[in-house]
């Protein structure tokens, strides 16, 4: 059968009909929006790379975070800059350190609005990589795997309902599986950053997160963009570590890769859609070059239609409003 007799135009004639054969759906319920947290009180500082997006204190975090709520959206990803920084990563090891005082604090204000906590200790460290230094600048994987595994451990005593290891770090799901199990978290969910690229997307997050590497780069613990297997092979490992849901970031140059861990595994697939994919939308926009709503939605529905279940994204609220709209 062919033209005449098939019109693929029958069934795209109306709204009612695309509505009605819409194949990927996109609703708040796989939304979730990230937070920034800095020191202070009464703190709401324009992250100047990310229209729109601020760094928080604590206070103002938990004001965004009941609005997140009430918008429908059904959590946030919390990312601490603490002021205090050093080799050790102490603030994110502290109990009352900055990110565990904004978990308690948002989970105690919206009892209906889960708190992911970012873990990885570039936001912590004098040096801004995601693990410890050695003499000479190697990134040390076991040492680091240890701290990984206090940190998520710190964030779930203060509360969180799901850790989202960032590091990159050989081994480091297993090691937050075993710690969490022993010390009574059994139940709180591992959202891994399985195949996380080395990207020049990340620009902007580093100015909202104070997160830059003073030195170096990140290539030698986050992925190559070149590499696809690779990429699997990262994912599987941590399904087989113990992660409950797996994330592909960046998310807009990395459909492919999405695609392919839809169907390697059977847990939920989260997307990153990062700060620079933001700030890309953001630019054109605010220049009138695109229209902002129309492209907002078409990459989200994208990333949906390439496989991801939830879409960690810095449009969230107002994706919300526009589908309630
Ligand atoms: C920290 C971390 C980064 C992002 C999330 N967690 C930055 C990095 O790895 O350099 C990037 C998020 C974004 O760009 O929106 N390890």
């Amino acid at each position: 059968m062919n033209f005449p007799a098939v019109r693929p135009r029958r069934t795209r004639q109306s709204d009612l009909w695309r509505r009605m054969v819409r194949e990927t759906r996109l609703t708040p319920d796989q939304l979730i929006y990230p937070l920034f947290v800095v020191p202070g009180r009464g703190v709401r500082h324009p992250v100047q790379s990310m229209p729109g997006v601020c760094q928080l204190s604590v206070d103002e975090a938990v004001q965004e975070a009941r609005a997140i709520e009430q918008a429908g959206l059904p959590a946030v990803l919390l990312f601490a800059a603490p002021d205090h920084k050093d080799a050790e990563a102490s603030a994110a090891l502290d109990p009352h350190g900055l990110a565990a005082e904004a978990i308690a604090a948002i989970k105690a204000a919206c009892p209906t609005l889960q708190v992911w906590a970012d873990v990885c200790l570039c936001g912590a460290t004098d040096h801004g990589h995601c693990g410890h230094v050695l003499p000479g600048g190697v990134i040390d994987n076991d040492s680091s795997v240890q701290t990984l595994a206090q940190v998520a451990l710190n964030y779930a005593r203060a509360g969180a309902d799901a850790l989202a290891p960032s590091d990159m770090m050989d081994g480091r799901v297993r090691a937050i599986r075993a710690v969490l199990d022993r010390e009574g978290f059994s139940m709180t969910p591992i959202v891994s950053y399985a195949a996380k690229y080395a990207s020049a997307f990340y620009g902007p997050f580093r100015e909202a997160a104070e997160s830059a590497p003073a030195f170096g780069d990140r290539r030698s613990y986050q992925m190559d963009p070149a590499n696809a297997r690779e990429a699997l092979h990262e994912v599987l490992l941590d399904v087989a570590e113990g992660a409950d849901l797996v994330m592909v970031k960046p998310a807009g140059p990395y459909l492919d890769i999405l695609r392919q861990v839809r169907d390697a595994v059977r847990l939920p697939v989260v997307a990153y859609q990062v700060s620079g994919e933001y700030s890309l939308i953001k630019a054109a926009a605010e220049r009138g070059w695109i229209d902002e709503r129309a492209a907002v939605l078409e990459t989200l529905t994208g990333i949906r239609r390439a496989g991801a279940d939830l879409i960690i994204t810095y449009f969230a609220p107002q994706v919300a409003r526009w589908l309630r709209a």
